[in-house]
């Protein structure tokens, strides 16, 4: 798809990869419906694009809920009259104390709803207004926590496994619906949803060797192996990797 003059939405677009895809799709002609709930880093997100000389605007959205998507989406209609492009990005950690197997029952069904009803609810809303407008192509994002055991947070691990297995169901949604469904699985990735492990800000003391190991992503890798799927034709069903260099 040439991105330029298209609509795009991107969930969780008020900070880290989000953000980093916003500005990016944005760049390359795209106008861009930033969505989270978090206002005040969505109109930074918005700001950091018109600075750029970029189009963007803020939906404040939960992706968590029916409800939520579906608003969400009429936004979008609202301001743009239709969607090409859909980020489903929003995503969240078990986090904080206690982990598992402790976490509150709330906090499980809270995870599964982002980070999986949300990526789910968001590609069925994605599709049935992209059929209206002859195609277009979602990117969910999922992680490398998708390809193997993960003890002290299976509640995340689960979620990300299963948006691979749902981006990989939905391959024949581009022979049906002319809509491309795929998957990044990044790496460890510089951005606040490191913090939120722990106490909020720090990481939880498990993951510090695992971050004291590696060599971080930046933000900006992911949002170029978004922008490739976009881009990519020929690509439906896949899942890429952005690893970490060793
Ligand atoms: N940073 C990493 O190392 C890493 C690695 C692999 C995958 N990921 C995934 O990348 C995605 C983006 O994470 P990030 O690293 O940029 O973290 P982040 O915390 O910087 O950004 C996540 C954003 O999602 C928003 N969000 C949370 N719940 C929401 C909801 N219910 N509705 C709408 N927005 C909501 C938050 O407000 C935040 O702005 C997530 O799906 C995450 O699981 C991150």
């Amino acid at each position: 798809m040439n991105i330029g003059g298209k609509i795009a939405l991107v969930t969780g677009a008020a900070s880290g990869i989000g953000r980093a895809t916003a500005l990016a799709l944005a760049k390359e002609g795209a106008s861009v419906a930033v969505a989270d709930l978090d206002e005040a880093g969505g109109a930074e997100s918005v700001r950091l694009i018109t600075a750029a000389g970029g189009k963007a605007s803020f939906i404040k959205a939960d992706v968590s809920t029916p409800a939520g998507v579906r608003a969400m989406f009429d936004a979008v209609d609202a301001v743009y009259g239709g969607i090409d492009i859909v980020h489903n990005n929003a995503g969240i950690m078990t986090g904080g104390n206690p982990n598992w197997p402790d976490a509150s029952l709330e906090k499980i069904a809270l995870v599964i709803n982002v980070n999986v009803a949300g990526v789910i609810m968001g590609t069925r809303e994605a599709v049935a207004r992209m059929r209206a407008r002859g195609g277009g192509v979602v990117v969910n994002t999922a992680s490398i926590a998708a390809l193997g055991p993960m003890p002290m947070d299976p509640i995340y691990a689960a979620t990300k496994a299963a948006v691979v297995l749902f981006t990989q169901s939905c391959a024949m949604l581009a022979e049906t619906e002319k809509v491309r469904v795929n998957a990044v699985l990044p790496g460890m990735v510089d951005t606040p949803i490191i913090g939120k492990t722990g106490d909020g800000t720090t990481p939880a003391p498990w993951l510090a060797p695992a971050i004291a190991a590696t060599k971080m992503l930046q933000p900006e890798e992911i949002a170029a192996a978004v922008i490739d799927y976009v881009k990519d034709d020929s690509k439906a069903g896949d899942h890429r990797i952005v690893g970490n260099a060793r």
